[in-house]
């Protein structure tokens, strides 16, 4: 690439003498430096790297423009990773009446922030059919641990020390046995069906005194409903056991199916999924935790809460419950996330939130149906939010999982997940989105339909793909095992 900036550090662009800024004039000239004690002095300057503006510009720009963003193209690994983030929730967010906040400051003035956190608690618990939510998590595995410890703390109230143990289907995300070992609980897992759904005859048998509850997400890492929801839900109650929602897939039910209305206690949101904060790459996250009614003081702390006035004039105040499991976060949680979720959702209104889950499930289904003549597709039929293909249909060319979404990068696309869930060989995972326009999804399809053409007539291209971004395939093993974080090191092996 012809780029002077292209592959740089900033302290490789650096010119003795070269400035961009000048800082204000010290007002402080006077102070003495001998009142500084000496540990704090600096033997010498910092080698802070010297640059013009326009090279800071540039060099920042490029390294941006390396970078994949949905501003720029289509992921289609959807909400779970990113899905559009419309910008009113950033400028709200980043508003300087809420970012200016202290978490020690006075409750009486950041009544304003209350409240918005007390209205979000109120409308999760609206749209999940809970009968409250805490705010305090920071992300979905997070949340799952307190839930958890919600249905920990709810058996130990009643003296009901044998269950120690929580079903987990063999298609859940990892972090639902995780979260359960790291509450303290055994892991059962429980197969799934031909059809990917929960089967209910693997579960009876575990059923029994010792069981805590059950972990299901609906629909599942797959996309598919799990239809028998009403039965398994029966079994697990009448054997003195709670249901906790993984609420991570929540997309496709929004406005349609409240998870506490299908016989889920217990519950997670994860708001940087559903409710639209740009989180791939690691954070930030949030992820609140609903429960019905009987186990809502249970819930940690501390809590946001109304205290009733005259003439619709509210006061808000933070509570610690006397029955709750404890503290879990910093003070109240993620509020940046929170005030996301929360213009999102007044965004969207009544009305249109009702749009989200039918429109995911149509965009995925429009996705599948045009592509499963040529990708594998294991389970037919109607899907979510989201399917998984399992490889090419076309299995001789040798042109892998890997190398499909290798080659999408190539076409100005994000890849998908791959390899998960576990349960096919060659997992591919697509979830489009509600926020995706049809002439998106079709540029999508076609190029999908022609990556399987290529694995036809030059396999040893795909396979050796990208061939067009500035980095090539890496060693994804080495990457991992042997990463090279700093500056010096990677000198050093040149
Ligand atoms: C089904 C499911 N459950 C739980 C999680 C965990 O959420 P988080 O990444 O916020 O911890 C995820 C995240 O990818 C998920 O897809």
């Amino acid at each position: 690439m012809n780029n002077v900036f292209y592959g740089k550090l900033i302290f490789e662009l650096s010119r003795e003498g070269r400035r961009g800024y000048s800082l204000p004039k010290n007002e402080l000239a006077s102070y003495s430096m001998t009142d500084m004690p000496n540990a704090l002095l600096r033997e010498q300057d910092p080698g802070l790297p010297e640059v013009d503006e326009l090279t800071v510009v540039r060099h920042y720009t490029n390294m941006s423009n390396n970078n994949f963003g949905v501003d720029t193209g289509y992921y289609p690994l959807g909400s779970c990773t990113m899905k559009y983030n419309p910008k009113i929730n950033e400028e709200i967010a980043v508003h300087r009446a809420f970012t200016g906040l202290h978490p020690l400051q006075d409750i009486d003035t950041v009544q304003g922030a209350l409240e918005v956190y007390y209205k979000l608690q109120q409308s999760l618990a609206t749209l999940a059919g809970m009968k409250e939510f805490t705010l305090n998590p920071y992300a979905g595995a997070h949340g799952e641990l307190t839930g958890l410890m919600v249905m920990r703390s709810y058996h130990a109230s009643r003296g009901d020390d044998k269950r120690t143990k929580v079903i987990v289907p063999d298609s859940a995300h990892g972090t639902n046995p995780a979260s359960a070992a790291v509450c303290g609980l055994d892991v059962v897992v429980v197969k799934s069906r031909p059809d990917g759904t929960v089967d209910v005859d693997d579960l009876r048998p575990l059923l029994d005194d010792t069981i805590a509850g059950m972990m299901m997400t609906n629909p599942n890492t797959l996309g598919i409903f799990e239809h028998s929801i009403a039965e398994i839900a029966k079994l697990v109650h009448d054997c003195g056991g709670l249901m906790y929602y993984d609420g991570a897939n929540l997309n496709p039910m929004l406005g349609k199916v409240r998870p506490g209305d299908i016989g889920f206690d217990i519950m997670h949101i994860n708001l940087h999924k559903t409710f639209s904060t740009p989180h791939g790459g690691g954070g930030p996250g949030s992820g609140p935790v609903g429960v019905r009614e009987g186990l809502e003081q249970f819930l940690p702390s501390p809590r946001v809460i109304r205290i009733d006035g005259d003439d619709d004039c509210y006061e808000y105040n933070i509570d610690f419950g006397k029955d709750s499991l404890g503290s879990i976060s910093g003070f109240l949680g993620n509020f940046g996330v929170m005030m996301r979720a929360y213009t999102y959702i007044l965004t969207l209104g009544r009305d249109q939130v009702k749009n989200v889950g039918p429109l995911a499930t149509l965009n995925a289904n429009y996705i599948k149906e045009s592509l499963k003549d040529v990708y594998e597709l294991p389970i037919e039929g109607v899907c979510k939010h989201e399917f998984v293909f399992d490889g090419l249909k076309d299995k001789s060319t040798g042109v892998t999982t890997l190398d499909v979404a290798k080659r999408l990068l190539d076409y100005g696309y994000h890849a998908p997940t791959i390899y998960f869930p576990l349960l096919f060989h060659e997992a591919l995972m697509i979830e489009p989105t509600e926020n995706e326009s049809k002439e998106t999804l079709d540029g999508f399809i076609d190029v999908m339909r022609k990556i399987a053409q290529e694995a036809k007539d030059d396999p040893e291209m795909v396979k050796s793909a990208p061939h067009t971004t500035p980095v090539r395939r890496l060693d994804d093993t080495k990457a991992a095992l042997h990463p090279i974080v700093t500056y010096r090191e990677l000198a050093a092996e040149q």
